[in-house]
């Protein structure tokens, strides 16, 4: 298995400057009590836990393939009294493959950008999701990373690594046939795209 490129996970002191409530953001991209999730490349759950407390008891599967990270992800969800969070050790390259069953939304957050081959992970995910379902993409903008200051330091992945909306846009419909929902910008330096699986 080997990581994505510049998709280490940010310390979580800016992170938490930057995203003071990942569950307000996941939410308002219409992340709703009820429904199944699986995040992919999630870290130690900066967003993973709290869309499990959004949607519990339903099931939140955190896949990534830095066992650490979801070591961390436990310890967290054990602190937080979280219990519907499974972590999933794998390759998100065989996504299909690694979760256990279909879910209604599917979260890509700060992890698109280094995909090696997008429209592969695309497929799966669409796959992944269930008739109705939706795929949630959160990207850093295209600024140029030096303008992305957080805690006083540029953050984030190298400018040239970094995907418009647009681009992002294209990756997911030239491969797969979900259908547009929308846009959300996140301010200060990130966008949302939601598709639905048609
Ligand atoms: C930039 S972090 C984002 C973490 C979390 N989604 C967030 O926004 O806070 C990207 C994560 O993707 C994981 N990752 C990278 N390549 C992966 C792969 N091929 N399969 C599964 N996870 C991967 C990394 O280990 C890392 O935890």
């Amino acid at each position: 298995m080997e990581r994505f490129q510049n998709t280490g996970q940010p310390d979580w002191d800016w992170w938490s400057k930057l995203w003071p409530t990942p569950g307000a953001t996941l939410r308002d991209l219409g992340l709703e009590s009820g429904e199944s999730v699986a995040e992919v490349g999630c870290g130690s759950g900066y967003f993973a836990l709290p869309a499990a407390q959004i949607v519990e008891p339903y099931p939140v599967y955190a896949i990534d393939l830095n066992e650490a990270l979801l070591d961390e992800l436990e310890y967290l969800a054990d602190q937080q009294n979280i219990e519907n969070v499974n972590p999933v050790h794998g390759d998100a390259r065989n996504l299909t493959a690694v979760l256990p069953e279909r879910v209604d939304t599917l979260v890509v957050a700060n992890t698109f950008h280094g995909v090696d081959n997008q429209s592969g992970l695309v497929e799966q995910a669409l796959d992944a999701i269930e008739a109705d379902g939706s795929l949630i993409v959160v990207n850093w903008h295209d600024y140029s990373r030096e303008t992305t200051i957080v805690a006083n330091e540029p953050r984030g992945p190298p400018t040239e690594l970094r995907m418009t909306p647009e681009e992002t846009k294209d990756a997911v419909l030239s491969a797969s046939a979900a259908a547009f929902d929308r846009q959300a910008d996140l301010p200060p330096y990130h966008y949302a795209l939601v598709f639905e699986r048609s």
